[in-house]
């Protein structure tokens, strides 16, 4: 059996509202001052207004109630990024401040489609820097909620959102150089940390790789330009998988073709060895998997410095990977029931939500990590268990299938209501 390597950043509590706020507050602060500082216009009252900003945003944004559930929003706002491709800017209906979020992190939408019975619910990464008034997303059109956003939700229509989660994130203790690296719609998350990192006049050196089609289909082109000259420390690194006669190679791009670690090793700078980055991706599966593989080789850079999400749950997996241990599990085939559907389970197999895709039988899903609570079902026969590690906080008459795995003596497990 292979190991899910769906990112993991950090360890712990994945609420941000868990962090040390003064600290954080603190910090960000003190980033504050120098970038201030080093601006030759600034004056010492610019910096002190700048360092106050920072210091109460933290404060407003760290004081702000997370919360369970979903809560209503609203769309304030629409802007097409790219062909396909829309953003989503959405105001909490009851106009609460916004807690903080760690940028990398996701929120899941919550979509009741006219004539369906039940909300799909869908994860996408927050694709802007925190903000105390709305959050922003950034959706790309590729089947039944992304499109049902794209075409039913203009401004001014509602939609149940569910708190920021996911543990692929920003460290923003660290101080070490930062790799970003995102591939088409993937640059939501690591947008989410340039902006980030720029916002707060962090010091800290960032190379951002930004993998598209073209110049056309190149989401946040302008705000990218846009920051990379506000912010020295953030050097763009362009490649064009199929550039189009229009897009000028070493004007619009940089490298033709698929990115890999060459790419990377070839950009970053010298004087600053390999193993001294970290590393954050986001984009369809293989790329990852060759990246990550490639800077090992390349680079000696460690597998705990680089960092990833995959949007489709889909494993990273290297035949050197350790299988995480799963306490209990069933040694036997297990039947598995879902509204009236079943498929059989046999040890070796993935987790319940992965394994009843394949054989053909669709459970609700959100997250696709465990983390959100988005696909919990009734367990109504049965018992199931969950790998080591898995931060899962699910009642024993619960079962969470992205990660759950039929348990040891349980010959039929039933999810939902029961058997029909
Ligand atoms: C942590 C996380 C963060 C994410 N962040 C983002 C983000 O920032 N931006 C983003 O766009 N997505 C993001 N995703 C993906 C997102 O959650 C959805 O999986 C995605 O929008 C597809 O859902 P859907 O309901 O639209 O498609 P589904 O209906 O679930 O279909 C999924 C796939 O089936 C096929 N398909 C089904 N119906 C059609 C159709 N009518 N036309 C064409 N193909 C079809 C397509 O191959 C499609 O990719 C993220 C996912 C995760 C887990
Ligand atoms: S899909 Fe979100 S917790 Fe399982």
């Amino acid at each position: 059996m292979l190991r899910r390597l769906t990112h993991r950043s950090g360890s712990g509590d994945a609420q941000p509202a868990a962090a040390a706020p003064l600290k954080d507050a603190c910090e960000a602060a003190t980033d504050c001052v120098f970038h201030e500082s080093r601006k030759s216009t600034s004056s010492l009252d610019d910096v002190m207004a700048a360092v106050r900003k920072t210091y109460r945003d933290h404060e407003v944004g760290l004081g702000a109630k997370t919360w369970e559930g979903t809560r209503p929003f609203v769309v304030s706002g629409r802007v097409d990024e790219a062909p396909g491709v829309v953003s989503f800017y959405l105001e909490p209906k009851e106009r609460q401040t916004l807690p903080l979020f760690h940028p990398g992190q996701f929120i899941t939408v919550s979509v009741k489609k006219p004539g369906e019975a039940a909300p799909t619910m869908r994860s996408y990464s927050l694709s802007d820097s925190w903000s105390a008034d709305r959050y922003r997303i950034t959706v790309k059109s590729a089947g039944g909620v992304s499109t049902a956003l794209h075409e039913l939700f203009p401004q001014g229509a509602e939609v149940e959102v569910m708190a920021p989660n996911g543990k692929f994130f920003l460290n923003g203790e660290s101080r070490r150089p930062v790799v970003l690296i995102g591939a088409g719609v993937g640059l939501t998350p690591v947008l989410a940390m340039a902006k980030t990192l720029a916002s707060q006049g962090s010091l800290r050196p960032v190379h951002f790789f930004v993998s598209v089609k073209d110049g056309e289909n190149f989401p946040f082109r302008a705000e990218l330009e846009a920051l990379t000259k506000e912010h020295p420390n953030l050097q763009l690194h362009v490649l064009f998988s199929r550039p189009s006669a229009a897009d000028r190679e070493g004007a619009d791009y940089r490298w033709a073709g698929r990115l890999n670690a060459l790419h990377i090793a070839e950009a970053l700078p010298k004087t600053e060895a390999g193993n001294d980055y970290e590393f954050y991706m986001c984009g369809p599966d293989a790329m990852m998997q060759d990246v990550r593989k490639g800077l090992r080789q390349l680079t000696g850079v460690s597998d705990k410095d680089i960092n990833f999400e995959s949007f489709n749950g889909e494993e990273m997996v290297d035949p050197w990977d350790v299988p995480p241990p799963i306490p209990n599990a069933a040694s036997g085939a297990v039947e598995i029931h879902f509204q009236g559907k079943s498929f059989i389970w046999n040890p070796g197999d993935e987790a319940l939500l992965k394994t009843a895709e394949k054989n053909g039988v669709d459970l609700p899903y959100g997250c696709r990590v465990g983390l959100s609570g988005c696909c919990d079902q009734k367990l109504s026969d049965g018992s199931v268990v969950y790998p080591e590690g898995t931060l899962v906080n699910v009642s024993p008459q619960m079962a969470r299938p992205c990660v759950a795995y039929p348990g040891e003596g349980s010959d039929i497990i039933t999810l939902g209501t029961g058997r029909e």
